[in-house]
């Protein structure tokens, strides 16, 4: 019997080169109020959601907003990563991801998408890997974000399979830390420090290899 039968893949900073892109959309608005988003904070910003996010920024910068302008500032930060990501193609997809989404599908092993990312759909159509998903569930259709497990457990669902059957691919602490509370077993890609749980850590998609993927399955 087959140890896993699904693999739920988060977006950006596992699948592709997004991550530095919402950095710099950050650093942006940061810079409005005269701080210096570094990348060591940036860090506790991957996979936490836009609203989120910002609160915390606004947060460390010390500053308290309108809703207004809080909602202002929501909607340039992602007029400003639009910008960026407008000529996204397929030359972004992160090493060894194709190659593996293909090595799963090739083993009849469901795959999942599973985003706090409100624009997960688009950035999948640009790099063409949007036919490989069985269920997407991003920004939209989760009330808590991660480190909550439900953006997980409703990837799972969609894909009528146990949580306990299925593989997390994360790059964030909170995405990781959501994958284990969904009882999953959490692949955290990125350095080990970076994370306080999880049951396999690699650099990426090339350092776990093909044996590495086709073992955990
Ligand atoms: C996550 C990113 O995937 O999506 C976060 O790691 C980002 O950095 C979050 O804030 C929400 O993304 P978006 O595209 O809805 O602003
Ligand atoms: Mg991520």
């Amino acid at each position: 019997m087959k140890k896993h039968l699904c693999a739920l893949f988060d977006l950006d900073g596992v699948v592709v080169d997004t991550a530095k892109y919402h950095y710099l959309a950050w650093r942006e608005i940061a810079s409005k109020f005269d701080f210096d988003l570094t990348e060591k904070d940036n860090e506790q910003l991957k996979g936490v959601s836009r609203i989120e996010s910002l609160k915390l920024i606004l947060e460390w910068a010390n500053v308290s907003l309108e809703k207004e302008k809080f909602n202002l500032l929501l909607a340039e930060k992602n007029n400003t990563y639009l910008g960026y990501i407008e000529t996204l193609g397929t030359e972004e997809i992160l090493p060894g991801i194709k190659e593996g989404l293909l090595q799963l599908q090739e083993n009849k092993i469901k795959i999942g998408l599973g985003s706090a990312s409100k624009n997960a759909k688009i950035i999948l159509d640009k790099l063409e890997l949007t036919s490989f998903f069985g269920a997407i569930i991003d920004g939209n259709q989760v009330e808590k974000g991660k480190p909550n497990p439900e953006i997980f457990l409703k990837g799972a669902a969609a894909l009528q399979v146990a949580p306990e059957k299925c593989v997390v691919f994360e790059d964030s602490a909170v995405g990781i830390q959501a994958a284990k509370t969904a009882k999953m077993t959490a692949v955290a890609l990125g350095i080990p420090d970076s994370f306080s749980q999880y049951d396999y850590c690699y650099t990426d998609f090339t350092t776990l290899t093909a044996n590495g993927l086709a073992q955990l399955f």
